[in-house]
């Protein structure tokens, strides 16, 4: 931990303005400074800060605080990271307290080892641009690719000469331990002591963490010879830990989090041309795929992340895994293919930015939407293969903890790849044993939704009143049977109803109770005056109901002694069924346990019921009305019954079609 006293000391010794002005362009305004605000795109400056106070505003993003919170802010580090960063620009000293002198020794390792690899990184730099070698060989290969010198710089690249240990002699002369060398890999010692640059002859492309300290490096040869290694990299050590880089993530992480998007390549070439066709926002995974670790550091900036492919379908398939991921980790993930031969550093360069810009923001695409209809593809006419795809691209959507989200998805992959939502709800319960019951839940809900929108259509579109009767009497059916299966099960019902508040004003009151299904079902039926429009199912209803009325025992022993052959066989039917489930079986739905799902099924099936008897009164009563009027009659009262259910009707199918599971 940094000690009392330097943090203290780095308080008193630091000038607001000074820290702030290595960020922000201040201007003198009286007793203040101001400047574009740092935070947001402005024309206008409202940033201001206060010497004499010690403080500094935003209006445009409305934060505040002092010389550490802005260095916290800007560089989106912790409060010891900035006290760190204002101690190095002050050269305070920095005393650590109450650590443990392992802890100490680590930290002063790790210290010793940024030492060295900082000094490599200005070395390197220094011999591209101060040696003939350097501006012949190197210079010369990266205006080759057209990197400019604004990119050279903000890159820190450099070059290795082409030698067995310059770099080596010239920083043991320096005063660099051996050791070191050896630990950052910038040094490979051979059993006979002779020691080797390891990126003698290579570009150098410095790896910054996320604060801008140099971790390791990248280093690419100017050969195309197939048996030498394209790059080298720095191997592992307590600085450069290669799960969790992210190269370019120093470069970039300002403009990620000015546009709360980021932008994921592949190499390092890539990074540092799209830098310099303006996206800023941009990290490479470095040809590894993703790990946890590069994960975590995007999302302290972002939640947007956009891959961006330069490979075939074989390569896109390949990172599906690391896509998913990102998405386990709550990231909104878009994909982003180049047309065929290009990465986005050939891509840029033969592009203006304006293009290159344009194409980014048109091109890119939901990822789980990418992956439907690339699976799809992938399986034209073939069932089984479709079925495998469609379990994959549920495994992604299962990554997703947002239920929202979540469901979305299900519902536009069942649009894309023409599966019912239900059974992709079912596919999940499967996948995720974690939520199953819940996901068992929304596909019976789905189905339901599903059958009784297909049920619908079909008893709204015929003309066919016969298809309506047979709907109605389905619902008829299974009225009956959650009456008679189910009938003193436990509900918990959930109502929002419609009041107003002291002053009047419309309000919306959510109201919870507990009842039990034959309860439920007949008290609403009743307050309908609503009676069944089958005959014998209207005998089985009535016989419910008046032993409901009387307290007598409620069981389908009632009826299968009834001297009426149809009610027998009616109860017999409903009673084979699986209780209540049979017109989801239809839609292959397993059968689940019915107490899980009884207060929305009983809720929804009443719904229906009346929206259906709603909708056969407005029939009904509109066909008086056109009957009346050919005899060249009006009927006040009958208009106004019309007007009424259709109101009824409005709401009923606003309360059935509005709700989502
Ligand atoms: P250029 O060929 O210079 O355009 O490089 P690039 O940055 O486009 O690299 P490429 O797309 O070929 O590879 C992507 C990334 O994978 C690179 O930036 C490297 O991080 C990594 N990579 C590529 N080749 C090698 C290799 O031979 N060894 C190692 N360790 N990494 C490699
Ligand atoms: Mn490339």
């Amino acid at each position: 931990m940094i000690s009392k006293d330097t943090i203290e000391r780095v308080f008193s010794t630091l000038q607001i303005e000074e820290v702030i002005g290595d960020f922000v362009q201040l201007k003198r305004s009286g007793a203040n400074y101001k400047g574009l605000s740092p935070f947001s795109d402005e024309k206008t400056p409202s940033f201001m800060v206060s010497p004499a106070k010690g403080i500094w505003k935003d209006f445009s993003s409305g934060k505040g605080g002092n010389a550490v919170t802005f260095v916290m802010e800007i560089e989106h580090c912790s409060y010891p990271e900035a006290i760190r960063y204002i101690a190095r620009k002050y050269n305070i000293d920095i005393e650590e307290t109450e650590v443990s002198p392992q802890v100490k020794e680590a930290a002063q390792e790790r210290d010793s080892l940024y030492i060295v690899t900082e000094y490599a990184a200005s070395w390197f730099k220094e011999q591209m641009h101060s040696t003939s070698a350097g501006r012949n060989i190197a210079l010369s290969y990266f205006r080759s690719r057209d990197i400019n010198d604004a990119m050279i710089e903000r890159f820190a690249l450099g070059y290795c000469p082409d030698a067995w240990d310059s770099f080596t002699q010239n920083a043991i002369a320096a005063g660099y331990k051996k050791e070191y060398l050896e630990k950052t890999g910038l040094t490979i010692f051979r059993e006979d002591g002779k020691a080797m640059d390891r990126f003698r002859s290579r570009v150098i492309f410095p790896i910054h963490t996320f604060s801008g300290r140099i971790a390791g490096f990248g280093g690419r040869t100017m050969q195309s010879e197939k048996t030498i290694a394209k790059y080298l990299n720095s191997p592992e050590s307590d600085i450069y830990h290669k799960s969790d880089i992210l190269y370019g993530i120093y470069q970039s992480k300002n403009a990620i989090i000015k546009q709360d998007s980021c932008y994921l390549v592949e190499g390092y070439m890539d990074v540092i041309s799209l830098h310099q066709s303006g996206i800023e926002n941009v990290v490479a995974s470095s040809g590894t795929s993703l790990t946890e670790g590069q994960i975590r550091q995007i999302k302290r900036l972002t939640q947007n992340i956009t891959v961006l492919y330069d490979g075939d379908a074989a390569g896109i398939r390949a990172s599906f895994r690391g896509i998913d991921m990102l998405l386990s980790a709550g990231m909104n993930v878009r994909v982003l293919s180049f047309p065929d031969g290009d990465d986005p550093d050939s891509f840029a360069r033969k592009h203006t930015a304006t293009e290159l810009k344009e194409y980014l923001e048109g091109q890119r695409t939901d990822f789980i939407d990418f992956k439907a209809r690339m699976l799809l593809d992938e399986a034209q006419g073939d069932p089984i293969l479709k079925s495998r795809l469609v379990r994959d691209i549920v495994v992604s959507i299962s990554k997703i903890s947002d239920h929202i989200k979540r469901e979305l998805y299900i519902k536009q992959c069942s649009r894309i790849m023409d599966v019912s939502e239900a059974s992709l709800f079912r596919e999940l319960s499967q996948i995720d044993h974690h939520n199953a019951r819940e996901y068992q839940q929304a596909a019976l809900r789905a189905a339901n939704r599903e059958a009784a929108a297909a049920r619908l259509k079909v008893a709204r579109e015929g003309e066919n009143t016969r298809e309506e009767d047979t709907y109605i009497r389905r619902l008829e059916e299974d009225i009956i049977s959650i009456l008679l299966n189910h009938t003193h099960l436990p509900i918990h019902m959930e109502e929002v109803i419609d009041t107003v508040d002291e002053n009047g004003k419309p309000q919306q009151e959510k109201h919870s109770y507990d009842t039990t299904v034959v309860e439920e079902v007949i008290d609403s039926l009743s307050a309908d005056g609503i009676s069944f429009t089958d005959s014998t199912l209207s005998i089985v209803y009535n016989g419910i109901k008046s032993a409901y009325d009387a307290g007598e025992e409620i069981s389908h022993h009632l009826f299968l002694t009834s001297d009426n052959t149809d009610v027998i066989t009616a109860v017999s039917d409903i009673m084979a069924d699986p209780p209540a489930l049979h017109n989801w079986n239809k839609v292959g739905v397993d059968v689940i346990d019915f107490k899980y799902i009884a207060h929305t099924y009983t809720r929804d099936l009443i719904l229906r019921y009346r929206v259906v008897m709603v909708d056969k009164m407005i029939k009904e009563t509109e066909k008086e009305i056109s009957q009346l009027q050919g005899e060249g009659k009006h009927d006040e009262e009958l208009i106004k019954k019309l007007m009424m259910l259709k109101n009824i009707s409005t709401r009923l199918n606003k309360e059935l079609g509005g709700r989502v599971v």
